[in-house]
């Protein structure tokens, strides 16, 4: 395959560096709170759970949404601790997500190393996922809020649902933007929405700017899931830590592949079609190809940039501060990123 390691196109203007160390100095103490309550509640005299859970935890991943979390607490003034155990709770959640994701994709590669799955097999990944979904609700539950559980619930319902109407989309090249998008609001948006608006309900937020702050996440994970799905065919895979093509090997018709198939000529259409009819990671390079020369990328980017904005936007109900500051840092990021 080959290896393409041509930046995203035209990455915002006005966007800061990306120095997540820097970003996430201004929480560093509860982030190492977050970090080692993870530890903690990963433990279990179930030999094989500690392993995977260990093994996935400690891999290096980017802790985005408990940053986003922590972030928006303080944001808001939060003087509490649940801000750390709702961090804790929703990376949980992320991991589980990712444990049965790796299979259902059948991913090889995570954050740099082999998948759990890759290494335990896949029962012991999808069992582990759901072990850290039970930890994940235990956890939540010590924070005494009926709001919480009930927003948390429902968070994990519509990730599943995500999640299984993309397999119902899967090899289907007639799919169109708008169910596209329909997935990756459940699948992925989703939880970078709890993630602020759980920070809002623990600052006693009022109603509407709980929603803004919805709004937020949910327009910010849409940029990040957009992204990911150009990363697929465009990113270094090293800095990625993922293998490019998986979404092809899946027959996901991706944002890049349906615009793709929009502004292709007849020719180069039904070379897509085929490809997404049959998963075909072998027609990577041709597919790539077509997807570089209809602009779908920028496309892509374009939409995600959109989004960004429309999550920078709804930050106007918090006041100005470092803290948010960082929440438009984010925002960016999820646009520029290259892993
Ligand atoms: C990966 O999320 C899954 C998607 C929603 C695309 P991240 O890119 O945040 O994964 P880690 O936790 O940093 O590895
Ligand atoms: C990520 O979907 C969403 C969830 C894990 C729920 P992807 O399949 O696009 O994410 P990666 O590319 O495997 O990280
Ligand atoms: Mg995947
Ligand atoms: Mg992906």
């Amino acid at each position: 395959m080959t290896i393409l390691t041509a930046p995203l196109p035209h990455p915002p203007e006005s966007s800061p560096s990306f120095d997540f160390a820097r970003i996430r100095q201004l929480v560093a103490d509860e982030a190492r709170a977050v970090d080692r309550l993870i530890l903690d509640e990963l433990r279990s005299d179930v030999v094989l759970i500690n392993q995977i859970g260990i093994y996935i935890v400690n891999s290096g991943g980017k802790r985005l949404r408990p940053l986003l979390l922590l972030l928006v607490a303080r944001a808001l003034g939060y003087g509490g601790e649940h801000h750390i155990t709702l961090a804790a709770v929703i990376e949980f959640i992320h991991t589980a997500t990712l444990l049965h994701d790796d299979v259902v994709d059948e991913s090889t590669l995570r954050r740099g190393q082999d998948t759990a799955n890759a290494l335990w097999g896949n029962a012991a990944s999808v069992l582990v996922g759901d072990y850290l979904y039970s930890r994940s609700f235990e956890l939540m539950v010590s924070v005494h809020d009926f709001r919480v559980m009930e927003l948390l619930s429902k968070t994990t319902t519509a990730i599943a649902e995500g999640e299984v109407l993309q397999l119902l989309n899967c090899n289907d090249a007639s799919t169109t933007e708008e169910k596209y998008l329909a997935v990756i609001a459940r699948k992925t948006a989703i939880l970078f929405s709890a993630a602020s608006r759980l920070a809002g309900m623990l600052a006693r937020v009022s109603a509407a700017d709980e929603t803004a702050l919805e709004s937020y996440g949910l327009h910010l994970g849409t940029a990040f899931q957009l992204i990911d799905d150009a990363l697929d065919y465009m990113a270094n895979p090293e800095e990625l830590g993922k293998n490019l093509g998986d979404d092809l090997a899946d027959g996901k018709a991706t944002l890049p592949l349906i615009y793709a198939l929009q502004h292709a000529d007849p020719e180069q259409a039904a070379l897509l079609r085929t490809a997404i009819e049959q998963g075909n990671r072998d027609a990577f390079r041709e597919v790539h190809a077509i997807v570089e020369q209809t602009g779908a990328i920028e496309y892509t980017a374009r939409r995600a940039r959109e989004e960004a904005e429309k999550a920078i936007a709804a930050l106007s109900v918090v006041p100005t501060s470092d803290y948010k500051t960082a929440l438009v840092e984010l925002a960016h990021f999820s646009v520029a990123r290259t892993y």
